[in-house]
């Protein structure tokens, strides 16, 4: 199994970056239960501040082109990938080798987006299951359903982070599953290790239905 997990970091200049406030606490709770199943598990994981899973192998890496990258040399000895990871959705194209100097005058930064590896996923994973997240401010349902075609995938796992207690940088995690076959599975607020558990089993499920 596949897991990405935590933020990336897209570099403005030599010591400034883009990021968001994932911790990777849920995809290294899925990489403990993911483990403790008995899977062989590698995980890809931005900057996080958190023990690396007792069996798992952890590579770190800072931006979306190198978790692309990770991923891609990993993918061929995975059946199941599983992208927890919140990628920066844009960067800057060229970051300042320097540091930039302050100035008074307004400063305007031109964003590109970064390479989707859960979309490039959907169109090479063969016989893989593929797993997507969607971390959404309101209703997730609509925007997973989206993610779940334009990615290819077959489960995305919705979650709001817009709520005290759950979500980014949270322990406890409140989730909504939107699987291929239709179905829409919320599951009560619980744990990250519980909520990864629950998504494992629906996913064994869908496994064993196709
Ligand atoms: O489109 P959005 O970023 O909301 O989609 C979230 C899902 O897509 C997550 O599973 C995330 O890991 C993945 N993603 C990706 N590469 C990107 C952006 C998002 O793999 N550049």
């Amino acid at each position: 199994m596949l897991i990405t997990a935590g933020p990336t970091e897209e570099p403005l200049d030599a010591v400034r970056f883009l990021s968001n406030r994932s911790s990777g606490k849920m995809g290294y709770a899925l990489a403990e239960a993911a483990a403790a199943r008995g899977a062989r598990v590698t995980v890809v994981a931005g900057p996080v501040h958190l023990d690396p899973p007792a069996g798992v192998s952890v590579i770190k890496v800072r931006t979306a082109e190198e978790m692309r990258a990770a991923v891609l040399e990993h993918l061929p000895e995975a059946t199941i990938v599983v992208k927890a990871a919140a990628v920066a959705d844009y960067r800057v194209p060229a970051p300042a080798a320097g540091k930039i100097k302050k100035g008074g005058a307004r400063l305007t930064l031109e964003l590109e987006p970064t390479p989707d590896i859960l979309a490039e996923l959907g169109r090479m994973k063969g016989n893989r299951l593929l797993v997507g997240f969607a971390a959404e401010t309101g209703d997730p349902i609509p925007e997973a359903r989206r993610k779940l075609a334009s990615k290819g995938c077959d489960m995305v796992v919705g979650n709001r982070v817009d709520r005290e207690g759950t979500g980014f940088g949270a322990e406890d995690n409140e989730v909504v599953l939107v699987m291929r076959t239709g179905e829409v599975v919320a599951l009560p607020r619980a744990s990250k290790r519980e909520v990864a558990d629950r998504i494992f089993d629906r996913l064994l499920k869908l496994r064993h239905a196709s």
